[in-house]
């Protein structure tokens, strides 16, 4: 079967080497007469990106003010800040530099400017986002994909719940992506945005809607090109062409085109949010750690997928007679892959030391908001199913 689909991708992409020579002018274009510019921690201003953002509004003539200290899983705190400033400012567009963090920042900033309300009001479901404030992207790291997806991920400082919510409204009117600016990116970083990078693919790929041979194909070489060109950086980190491929591959995962007549399961990201949330790891080591017991605990009911997973991405020889082995070799050629590029495979890598039953009861608490809610499309969890995986993974 073919799932519909309504595909809508209206971020315009200027990708290479010269891309923010093009900054002023995109912004111009907007009309923005006021620009927030936001950013993270000091990457963008160590790198001189933040100098070359400046120049090119002061040369379009457009005024701007700036808010930096976005933290990775970033903060709802930093959002009310942003909104704050922009009222006071009269901003009219947010320019993000960065990645995934800064970005999410801007578009919660951009839906709690017009806002009458509390801001945290659409993450907790009381409220659906009606307008948002237009927002730009300069891209430094290939992961979240944020700069072409519809969703904004953002953490509530108290009761550390990381939620997130997707709406059309907060989709980038631009991104700028130039790949030299991920060479100074650390080796974690790096793989752990292929991993998530990948991890976007695979979480549409593993769907019960199986006849979209294109779409799975596309799925297919990306995942293949981002393994690849993984290993290649994590040796050489300014290999361009290695690391244009990341990057690009970084905005086709997440802008829904590998959906286009599959159905998006995200179990694996909703169960490593909690992860990211209580304990502040990078998410994409987070997915590292649990997508191999997802795998294992659904693979049997989905046998060919996974056999299709382990051929076609992870290069396993077919054993027809023992489809369920082609299929853990599948798995265990990805854990492969993640050691080699230095992910966890399991909750205890990732922390570095044992997870506590209360810390998993903690989780499964929130990820199911208290028993209430599933997860996932290909196989359905209830709160049960999700600590089996949390144990597997532990
Ligand atoms: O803060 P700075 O100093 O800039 O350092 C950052 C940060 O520490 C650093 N960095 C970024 N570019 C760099 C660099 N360091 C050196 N050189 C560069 N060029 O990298 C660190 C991680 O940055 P972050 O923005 O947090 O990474 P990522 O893009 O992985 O974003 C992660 C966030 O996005 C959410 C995640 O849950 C997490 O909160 N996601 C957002 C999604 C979306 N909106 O569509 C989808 C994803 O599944 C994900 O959930
Ligand atoms: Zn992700």
């Amino acid at each position: 079967m073919i799932k519909d689909f309504n595909f809508y991708a209206p971020t315009r992409v200027v990708f290479g080497r010269e891309s923010e020579k093009k900054i002023g002018e995109l912004v111009a274009s907007c009309g923005a007469k006021k620009v927030l510019i936001h950013y993270g921690g000091g990457s963008a201003q160590r790198s001189g990106l933040l100098d070359v953002v400046r120049e090119q509004l002061r040369a379009a003539g457009i005024a701007f003010c700036e808010l930096g200290g976005v933290v990775p899983n970033p903060l709802l705190s930093k959002v009310r800040e942003g909104i704050e400033l922009c009222r006071r400012e009269g901003v009219d567009f947010i320019l993000a530099v960065g990645g995934g963090s800064v970005i999410d920042s801007s578009k919660a900033i951009g839906y709690g400017v017009p806002y009458d309300g509390d801001v945290w009001d659409f993450w907790a479901g009381k409220a659906v986002p009606k307008q948002c404030l237009p927002i730009g992207v300069v891209l430094t790291i290939p992961a979240a994909g944020s700069e072409m997806s519809s969703s904004c991920v953002i953490t509530a400082d108290e009761g550390l719940l990381k939620r997130g919510i997707n709406s059309d409204l907060c989709r980038c009117r631009f991104a700028v992506m130039n790949p030299e600016r991920t060479f100074t990116l650390p080796p974690y970083q790096t793989a752990a945005g292929a991993t998530d990078i990948m991890m976007h693919t695979m979480e549409r790929y593993f769907s019960k809607y199986e006849d979209m041979t294109l779409t799975d194909s596309i799925s297919e070489a990306l995942l293949r090109t981002v393994k690849e060109s993984a290993l290649v950086v994590m040796r050489q980190p300014e290999d361009y062409r290695h690391r244009a491929q990341i990057m690009w591959a970084g905005s086709l995962a997440h802008n829904d085109l590998t959906e286009c007549g599959t159905e998006k399961d995200f179990a694996t990201h909703r169960l490593e949010h909690e992860l990211s949330a209580l304990f502040g790891v990078t998410h994409g080591a987070g997915l590292a750690a649990i997508w191999p017991s997802w795998a294992r605990y659904v693979k049997d009911k989905h046998l060919s997928r996974f056999v299709q997973f382990a051929v076609n991405v992870m290069g396993v020889p077919n054993d027809f007679s023992h489809p369920d082995e082609t299929a853990e070799c599948g798995i265990c050629a990805i854990e492969e892959f993640y050691h080699q590029i230095g992910m966890p495979t399991n909750i205890h890598e990732l922390l570095g030391r044992d997870i506590t039953d209360q810390e998993i009861d903690t989780m499964v608490d929130k990820c199911s908001r208290g028993g209430t809610i599933t997860l996932g499309a290909m196989e359905v969890l209830d709160a049960q199913a999700m600590r089996d995986i949390y144990l597997k993974a532990r």
